[in-house]
């Protein structure tokens, strides 16, 4: 066997491993999806998962030198879904047999916040006779926070690392402690002493970030044991601190193909969790999606938010979807996801196979 071919045999990687396979080109780049496709199909089927996506809120506290909503940008309304908005998206859900929603937000923590999720927790789970799951996606917040919305109904929790190297860590955020790479891993560690199913992920092609940095993230996930991923390409924003370094930047071709490459490796690597074909894959590549979905990725999520909010919540520049219903990004996502060649697990959870394998 070729070198490259016996890497791919492997059971696991080390961090050599993982830089040839994220440096990989032609033929064996195209090895490497291949095996990710049958990794998929053989460990959790050809099926992928809806979460509607509602972007409650896009007030937050924080000031990510890479993020459009960074408290520091004044260049947009700030909004808060009201309840019925809430109640309605997740109505539209459940109405379209999608089982799974994400709550999404800028990070807030007071407590008129955290009562208000809880209550929503509680009537959603009322509203759907507890038939729609809930993903949460509210940043950081304290033990008891998380105790609580989890008591309420949510069991899974999306909070990404961003990056696993902490001097990067420190160089893409202002240096103070809510901006702090402990405190951020301490709050993934509370996650899942809740008992969440816990999502993590990063972002690809960032400024200052090496090859190496993107194996070491893969190797973080292997070791933190992670449930769920979401990962996407680092697509940069004008009104951004980070934007002064734009033309350092990968090529926009290039940061998209590493994160079809991180999909793939981390399919092999962590066989049976969810990955989500995100978004900002799409930004880049029209296909973006269906091409992550055919390199390992088993999630979707069609935006529900309503669309007089939609550009008020640009994380980055050019996002998708600005101006379509919820009815348009369902037709949408259906041909893709058909274009693939996969299925809807509609009425299904999707829960995370690795984590009830791991609790059995
Ligand atoms: N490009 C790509 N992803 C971004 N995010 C924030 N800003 C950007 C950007 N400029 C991602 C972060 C965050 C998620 C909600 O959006 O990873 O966790
Ligand atoms: Fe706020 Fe999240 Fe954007 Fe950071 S990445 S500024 S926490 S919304
Ligand atoms: Fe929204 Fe395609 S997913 S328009």
């Amino acid at each position: 066997m070729a070198p490259f071919e016996q890497i791919l045999a492997q059971s696991s990687f080390s961090k050599e491993d993982l830089i040839c396979l994220l440096n990989s080109s032609d033929k064996e780049r195209l090895m490497l999806f291949e095996k990710a496709k049958e990794v998929k199909a053989a460990f959790v089927g050809k099926k992928v998962y809806f979460r509607g996506l509602i972007e409650y809120s896009n007030y937050c506290k924080k000031n990510c030198y890479y993020c459009g909503i960074r408290s520091g940008n004044s260049r947009f309304a700030r909004y808060c879904m009201t309840d019925a908005e809430v109640l309605e998206a997740v109505d539209y859900a459940y109405r379209n047999d999608y089982a799974s929603i994400v709550i999404q937000s800028g990070e807030q923590t007071n407590k008129a916040f955290v009562t208000k999720i809880e209550s929503l927790l509680r009537r959603i789970h009322q509203q759907t006779d507890g038939r729609i799951h809930v993903t949460l996606s509210l940043g950081e917040q304290s033990e008891e926070t998380y105790r609580r919305w989890f008591e309420a109904g949510a069991h899974r929790y999306l909070l990404r690392i961003e990056v696993s190297n902490p001097s990067l860590y420190s160089k893409l955020h202002p240096n103070n402690l809510s901006h702090d790479y402990h405190r951020r891993l301490d709050a993934l560690k509370t996650l899942r002493k809740a008992g969440y199913q816990v999502g993590t992920g990063v972002m690809i092609g960032l400024p200052f970030q090496t090859i190496s940095d993107l194996a070491d993230d893969l190797l973080f996930f292997r070791d933190f044991d992670i449930d769920m991923a979401g990962m996407g390409p680092y697509i940069e924003h004008a009104d951004t601190p980070l934007y002064q370094y734009k033309d350092q930047l990968l090529p926009l071709k290039t940061r998209f193909d590493l994160s079809l490459k991180m999909v793939a490796i981390l399919r092999i690597m962590m066989k049976n969790i969810n990955i989500a074909a995100t978004t900002a894959m799409q930004t880049i590549d029209q296909q973006g999606r269906e091409k992550a979905l055919m390199v390992g990725a088993n999630v979707i999520m069609p935006n529900l938010t309503p669309v007089k909010y939609r550009q008020d919540y640009l994380l980055y520049e050019n996002k998708p979807c600005l101006d379509e219903e919820a009815e348009e990004c369902k037709s949408c996502l259906e041909a893709r996801i058909h274009m693939a060649g996969d299925t809807i697990g509609y009425g299904e959870w999707g829960d995370s196979k690795h984590h009830s394998e791991r609790n059995t």
